[in-house]
């Protein structure tokens, strides 16, 4: 009889994953949250095998973490690192071993800018002169000195850093303003609440505004000025970054005034450059997420619409 028609025979080739071996420096603020879940939620939509690490906000752990994903031969490593400083050697021993290095989120100060591909985040400086502006703008008819605390954040970290200089690069260009106190209190809820307490004690109503570094420590600042009798966003000017959905809430409240918007859904974004990274193309140094900056008016209706 005659033969059979040649039927095209697919060859199914297994194939291995992508691994990725991110190390993300800790889980001390919402954001952290929502970014931590963003890259786990893209890693697994894209197939991409991620060997993760927190780091609780120690550079050695990070260094432990990085070490062990050169040990496993993973095709990529991430780290979102906790200060900005001490990273020339071990990015050196990632390049010597010859793999693709991503920076998420907070920038690395070092001395060879090819010991990573590329950098992923926000344009923290940036964030820290979009507060300064609204401040600025907002006081632009007061008379008096403009008395201002500050919330920082993570000592040494590059937000903390660069939010800072941001914001002191427009306001103190301005006469009439003057930071009267600015301390650490580690990007979390129960510091912010704790050094506020401390600087109303110290200062009592003499301040004018908080700038808080980020919206946990905001939202734990404004558990102490109502604690202490005061209303936050009357008696006290209140600028926060994040976004955060419970920040929110506080905007359209107008216990917050301004909320400068830093975006951790990095997620995404990092398993495409890891995807291209192992397709061998080549990426922009820099990756910015956009951002915008929100005001009480915008809050209520921004709300429904806020993921994090
Ligand atoms: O590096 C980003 C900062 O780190 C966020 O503003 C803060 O909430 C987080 O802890």
């Amino acid at each position: 009889g005659a033969l059979p028609e040649a039927t095209e025979i697919e060859l199914i080739q297994p194939v291995r994953p992508i691994v990725l071996g991110f190390s993300q420096l800790g889980s001390e603020s919402e954001w952290r949250m929502a970014n931590t879940n963003s890259v786990k939620e893209a890693a697994k939509e894209a197939g991409i095998e991620l060997l993760f690490e927190n780091a609780e906000q120690s550079q050695e752990k990070q260094f432990e973490a990085i070490r062990s994903f050169i040990k496993r031969k993973v095709d990529v490593i991430a780290i979102a690192p906790v200060v900005h400083s001490g990273w020339d050697d071990i990015l050196t021993e990632v390049k010597q071993a010859g793999i693709p290095l991503i920076i998420s989120d907070r920038s690395v100060d070092v001395g060879d800018s090819s010991l990573y591909v590329t950098h992923i985040g926000a344009d923290l400086y940036e964030e820290g002169r979009k507060a300064g502006k609204y401040l600025v703008d907002k006081m632009r008819d007061a008379a008096e000195t403009i008395q201002i605390v500050e919330l920082r954040g993570t000592e040494g970290s590059s937000p903390s850093i660069q939010r800072g200089q941001g914001f002191r690069d427009i306001v103190l260009k301005q006469p009439g303003y003057k930071i009267m106190a600015s301390v650490d209190a580690d990007f979390t809820f129960e510091r912010g609440k704790e050094v506020m307490s401390t600087l109303l004690e110290q200062y009592g109503g003499e301040m004018d505004v908080l700038f808080a570094q980020n919206d946990d420590m905001a939202l734990g600042a404004i558990e102490a000025i109502e604690e202490y009798g005061l209303r936050p966003g009357v008696d006290i000017v209140i600028i926060s970054v994040d976004g955060t959905r419970r920040a929110f809430m506080k905007l359209a409240e107008g216990k917050i005034n301004c909320i400068v918007e830093c975006n951790p859904l990095l997620g995404p974004n990092m398993m495409q450059a890891v995807q291209e990274l192992v397709a061998g193309r080549t990426l922009p140094k820099r990756i910015v997420p956009q951002e915008s900056v929100y005001t009480e008016q915008m809050a209520k209706k921004e709300i429904p619409y806020r993921k994090y």
